[in-house]
């Protein structure tokens, strides 16, 4: 099947098509999820034109993006823990990171957030016996930073196939927060085809923060934000799923946290998540998890490290 273009958008020929390019509107889905005051200022055309295109471009725009994958043999599903690669790093949660809840990864930037997403996404393929999940994996990945080369590097170190734990890792690209919620809806149909025990969205804010600027935003953000959990957490326990979101922390102080250390997302994203993990660096390459707020297990710290082979203690 060919590749749908700008052109396919009913309305656009080459003279706008080529405006949209030059404006960094490369692709369908990046029209379909654009505000039509902005795609008319950046391409200098009318609003309502704007709007027509972005009409268009949503009947074109394929929503999906999920790379396919072989069909999983179903198990049977129960409460599972899943292993992070550290024993240390286990054990302060409990055991592993457990389905039917969501986590947070918090911490600044290189604080190993997406490195604990990707061992966490070749574990789970990993057999129930090896503390994995036997499952596939869904990946939103707002960031762009997915990198195949990092899960070669840890099945390697496992020593399993990589080609075939690519192909149970499904990842889907969120170009903004609107785009973001619908993805959700989409791993959910995915999920009925294929078992999919752990959902990863990498970064949960990074959207959301960007795009809902001044207080005068925070409301909205954060009821779009709330629902966008309620989504999550509705998928793990329809999937008996673990579900794993990443945080970072404002850099400095913005306009909704004073404080430099909070999480993004505030309240919301607190009370929805099960298990809130502070991630920081330490010396000598080490990392340290800080267990915040859950509900069955002591506040607690577990040393871990991060390595060409992934995460280990
Ligand atoms: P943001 O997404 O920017 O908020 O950061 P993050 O918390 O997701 O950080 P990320 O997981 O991208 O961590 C990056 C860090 O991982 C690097 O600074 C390295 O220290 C470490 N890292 C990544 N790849 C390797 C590797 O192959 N070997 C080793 N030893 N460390 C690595
Ligand atoms: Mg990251």
């Amino acid at each position: 099947m060919a590749e749908k273009t700008l052109e396919d958008i009913p309305g656009v020929g080459p003279a706008i098509a080529e405006k949209l390019r030059e404006a960094g509107y490369t692709e369908i889905m990046a029209i379909a999820v654009a505000a039509p005051s902005d795609l008319a200022e950046t391409c200098e055309i009318g609003e309502k034109k704007a709007q027509d295109i972005i009409e268009g471009a949503k009947l074109c725009a394929d929503i999906g993006g999920f790379e396919t994958g072989d069909a999983i043999m179903q198990r049977r599903a129960a409460v599972t823990k899943l292993t992070t690669g550290s024993d240390s790093f286990n054990q302060l949660i409990g055991g592993g990171i457990e389905s039917q809840s969501i986590t947070e990864l918090f911490g600044e930037f290189g604080s190993c957030k997406t490195q604990v997403c990707f061992q966490l996404a070749v574990n789970a393929t990993l057999p129930e016996d090896r503390g994995g999940l036997d499952s596939d994996v869904i990946i939103i990945d707002t960031e762009n930073t997915f990198r195949p080369e990092r899960i070669i590097q840890m099945c390697n170190y496992l020593g399993v196939d990589p080609e075939a734990t690519l192909k149970r890792i499904h990842i889907a690209r969120a170009f903004n927060s609107q785009h973001q919620v619908l993805l959700v809806d989409k791993a959910m149909d995915l999920a009925k085809e294929i078992k999919v025990r752990l959902l990863i969205v990498d970064s949960l804010t990074s959207h959301f923060r960007a795009e809902f600027l001044g207080r005068g935003s925070l409301a909205e953000r954060q009821q779009i934000l709330n629902r966008h959990m309620h989504d999550l957490l509705n998928f793990a326990t329809l999937n008996n799923a673990a579900i794993v979101v990443t945080n970072q922390v404002a850099a400095k102080p913005d306009a909704f946290f004073g404080d430099p250390t909070r999480p993004i997302g505030g309240h919301v994203v607190g009370h929805t998540a099960t298990f809130r993990i502070y991630l920081r660096k330490g010396k000598a390459g080490k990392r340290i998890a800080r267990l915040i707020d859950s509900p069955n297990m002591p506040e607690g710290e577990a040393v871990f490290s991060v390595t060409e082979d992934g995460i280990k203690d």
